[in-house]
């Protein structure tokens, strides 16, 4: 009875300590790194979508030479928007320009070089379609002032409209926006996961 017992208890033990073992085999596992370059084509989608999404509803809500609902719908809801955007897939998504008006959409160093790339390659007449780290933590994109209907909210003063201006201003006091001719580069998209 006693040997029975002695063989069970010996056999749980091996038994247990085995599961322990893997378990410790899994806790060591250590998962690959994200590379964006691996699943560029559903970023590039996502940040299409997004783009679609911003612009056909900025054009929405131009009533003929008056933008203010313009304004105010992009005052309310182009953080949302894009933020919505980031549950698609699990990527977030961002909107980034050193000259910003959003402050939430102000670059990081590394933002930064990102940002350098697209310049430099924009004025040797090559625009690089996207730019990611050495380290692979984020994958950017270019974002172009493409209309002339961007001036109006974006351009210089005799460009813009200066009753949407002043409404912006209301929104955003510390607006750095402003004063780009039609082709320049404003932003970047930011695609990153896991932040
Ligand atoms: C009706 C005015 C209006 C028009 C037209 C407009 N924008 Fe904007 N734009 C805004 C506002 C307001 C924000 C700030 C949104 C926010 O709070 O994130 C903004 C933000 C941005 C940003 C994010 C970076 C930042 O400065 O905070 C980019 C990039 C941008 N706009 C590009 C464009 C482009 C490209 C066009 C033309 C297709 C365009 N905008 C047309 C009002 C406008």
């Amino acid at each position: 009875m006693n040997t029975i017992k002695f063989t069970v208890l010996a056999a749980s033990m091996v038994f247990l300590s085995s599961c322990v073992y893997f378990q410790q085999e899994e806790n060591a596992y250590v998962p690959e790194p994200w590379n964006p370059l691996d699943e560029q084509t559903q970023i590039d989608d996502v940040i299409l979508a997004t783009q679609q999404l911003l612009v056909g509803k900025l054009i929405s809500h131009v009533d003929g030479e008056n933008l203010d609902e313009a304004v105010h719908f992009c005052a309310k809801n182009a953080q949302t928007l894009t933020d919505s955007m980031s549950q698609v897939l699990g990527y977030n998504i961002r909107r980034i320009s050193p000259q910003n008006r959003n402050d939430k959409n102000a670059l990081n160093a590394d933002d930064a070089l990102a940002f350098e790339q697209f310049e430099n390659s924009l004025a040797s007449g090559a625009l690089e379609k996207f730019f990611v780290p050495e380290n692979q933590n984020a994958y950017y994109t270019p974002i172009l002032l493409g209309m002339p209907l961007c001036l109006q909210c974006h351009g210089k003063a005799e460009d813009r409209n200066p009753q949407t201006y002043a409404l912006i201003q209301q929104y955003y006091p510390n607006d750095k926006a402003i004063n780009y001719d039609l082709g320049a580069l404003r932003g970047m998209w930011k695609v990153t996961v896991g932040e």
